[in-house]
């Protein structure tokens, strides 16, 4: 070959050669442009995803919640009626209600309706309902068996005797009319309205409806309103006399000492049935079994005005 025309063709091949390269570096650009690119977008993505997850958890959250509330007091949940099983009964109401009663002490308090026959129930203090539809539900099962509430739901009355300030502070600010509505639902809830009849009164004025009829006794009555030291031993003393020569008296929050005394005179005039801590001595309740000195064992009915609706 003519050495001017392969020198013409070596230049040629080698300008091709640099266009090559020059093309090949454009295109690492832009394929390192394009890696940049989808990195980024890949990072967009990952966060969406773990937005998307959180967002997720938290709906999973809110449907949780719902599904507590709505088994609380949601319209789903059905009230125990009659026929159901006393324990489950218990287990299904108990959450519901408002108080300070705990299971332990709910199974306790039906037990002790049960094992007696009791037919005559009577709570003085009831708030919203935690240790007396426990009783008025296994009172379903007495035949003929009745429970008298005794609460006037009223701030002024809960703190009408001191007891420490903190408590007090807390007895004059709870909302009363709230607790009162909750215990009016559970009670048609459960279909208990003729069971339970329902006195809206201070203790000492309950007393005096009672007294109107001398033979009514209770076979069984829990006190557990006011815990200030007089009127905790004044309700053991004035209700005492209306329990069945045999009947038995519960007493919540015996290791308090306000209610000391209130115990005492129990334990002086009576059997103890049992007394129970729980929880680290926060909670107790004592049964005494009423000496039959001087009491009369005859049941009668008591006139009581309808409950009024809430
Ligand atoms: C500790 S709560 C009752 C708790 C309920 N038995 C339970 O287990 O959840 C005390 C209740 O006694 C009531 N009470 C306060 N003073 C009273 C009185 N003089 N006569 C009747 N009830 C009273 C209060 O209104 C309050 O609802």
């Amino acid at each position: 070959m003519n050495p001017k025309r392969f020198t013409g063709r070596l230049l040629g091949f080698e300008a091709a050669a640099l266009n090559l390269e020059s093309q090949i570096a454009l295109l690492n650009e832009r394929l390192a442009t394009a890696d940049a690119t989808i990195g980024m977008l890949d990072a967009r993505v990952r966060e969406r995803e773990a937005t998307v997850r959180e967002r997720e958890a938290a709906v999973r959250e809110c449907e949780r919640l719902i599904d507590t509330l709505k088994a609380a007091h949601g319209p789903a949940a059905s009230w125990p009626q009659a026929g159901d099983d006393l324990d489950d009964s218990i287990d299904t109401v108990l959450p519901r209600l408002e108080g300070w009663c705990t299971p332990r002490k709910a199974h306790w308090l039906a037990a002790l309706v049960r094992q007696n026959q009791a037919l005559r129930i009577g709570e003085i203090g009831v708030y919203g309902g935690r240790s007396l539809l426990p009783m008025a539900l296994a009172a379903r099962q007495v035949p003929g068996a009745s429970v008298w509430a005794v609460e006037p739901w009223s701030n002024d009355i809960a703190v009408a005797l001191p007891t420490d300030e903190a408590n007090d502070q807390w007895w004059r600010e709870v909302d009363m009319a709230k607790i009162k509505r909750g215990f009016f639902e559970a009670v048609q809830g459960c279909g208990l309205t003729s069971t339970i009849k329902i006195l809206e009164l201070p203790s000492n004025l309950a007393h005096t409806v009672f007294q109107q009829e001398p033979t009514f006794r209770f076979d069984l009555l829990h006190i557990d309103g006011s815990h200030a030291e007089a009127q905790a031993l004044a309700d053991v003393k004035s209700w005492l006399p209306m329990v069945a020569p045999g009947g038995i008296i519960v007493l919540d929050d015996i290791g308090w000492d306000s209610v000391a005394k209130a115990r005492d005179h129990l334990r002086a005039v009576g059997e103890i049935v049992d007394e129970v801590r729980e929880n680290d001595g926060l909670t107790s309740y004592g049964a005494y079994r009423v000496n039959a000195a001087g009491l009369s064992p005859r049941h009668t009915e008591i006139k009581i005005s309808e409950p009024q609706t809430a």
